[in-house]
């Protein structure tokens, strides 16, 4: 267990998220930071005193202020405007960015050891973004996508094939956009190709869903995107780190030259452990899902630019 974990962003997937976090004991204390008056505290006291009944014995807090995040060993950041129907997530680049920006520096002044996961869209960019902010190393500066959209990607297949859930493995990597790369040649259902018990005509239209799988919700909602999934998939990564799990998850994370791309945060598979990012992996991909991965690259290349 940590002792402090802090929720930027009080919305419905910084509350959720903040909620999650508590449920699954991962601090003593969870913090929510929000810039909206009497949002945190509200929420925070709402999520505490369900403390009881859920029976989990971290202290839920809310505050306008980053002096209550004071010490905070990891941060889950996701501050900023969501989407509306018909907006891409680079849409909100300038205006996340610097709400991203000055949540950074923040971090940095109040915790400057800690680990920090990013998921304010659009995302990669916004990683980029918190590392320039928090000036830390890309072992401590990690994004929440891939974990998403394998999360759709598995649900939609268990639900095409009828089977568990737990049963599907999979991993969607690069960017968090139209251009992700799901990755079906790893994929399986309980060790057996996926390529082996559904036809391609069936494999793209999924692969299509997925990509699309954040937009899907948006159209739904109308008024905002997805939170459910997005606050348990930056959870799983807090757990991860927390519990030192060295789980293999695909993460955003800067590249140095792995999949011969530097320079740029991206979808990749990640270790997560205690030191935050302990390794990035890289397996053997076909020469289309490799082609695909420079391209979603090139693509968040492009929403860097908008940055100036
Ligand atoms: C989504 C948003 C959160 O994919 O990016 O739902």
């Amino acid at each position: 267990m940590f002792t402090k974990i802090t929720v930027v962003g009080a919305g419905n997937v910084g509350a959720t998220a903040a909620q999650r976090v508590a449920e699954k004991h991962l601090a003593r204390t969870v913090v929510m930071v929000d810039v909206i008056e009497g949002v945190p505290q509200g929420k925070g006291l709402d999520q505490w005193q369900s403390a009881p009944i859920e029976g989990f014995d971290s202290r839920v807090v809310g505050s306008n202020g980053y002096e209550a995040a004071a010490g905070s060993e990891l941060f889950i950041v996701t501050a900023g405007i969501a989407r509306k129907p018909g907006m891409s997530r680079d849409d909100l680049v300038k205006t996340n960015a610097g709400i991203v920006g000055s949540v950074g520096k923040e971090i940095r002044r109040v915790a400057p050891d800690s680990i920090v996961i990013v998921v304010s869209n659009p995302l990669d960019v916004m990683c980029y973004v918190a590392m320039q902010a928090t000036g830390f190393p890309r072992e401590r500066i990690i994004g929440m996508a891939g974990v998403l959209d394998t999360a759709r990607y598995r649900a939609f297949l268990a639900e095409a094939l009828d089977v568990s859930v737990r049963d599907i493995q999979a991993m969607v990597l690069g960017g968090h956009g139209d251009t992700m790369v799901p990755l079906v040649s790893c994929t399986t259902v309980s060790g057996i190709p996926v390529t082996q018990l559904l036809a391609p005509d069936q494999l793209d239209a999924i692969v299509q869903r997925t990509r699309n799988g954040g937009a899907e919700i948006v159209n739904f909602l109308k008024t905002g995107s997805a939170y459910y999934a997005p606050s348990a998939a930056a959870v799983q990564m807090a757990e991860a780190i927390v519990r030192d799990e060295k789980r293999i998850l695909p993460c955003a994370a800067w590249l140095t030259g792995e999949y011969g791309l530097k320079e740029v945060f991206c979808g990749v598979p990640c270790k997560l452990g205690r030191r935050g990012l302990e390794q990035v992996l890289e397996v053997k991909l076909t020469e289309a899902e490799r082609a695909a991965l420079h391209q979603s690259a090139a693509a968040v290349r492009d929403t860097m630019k908008a940055l100036g």
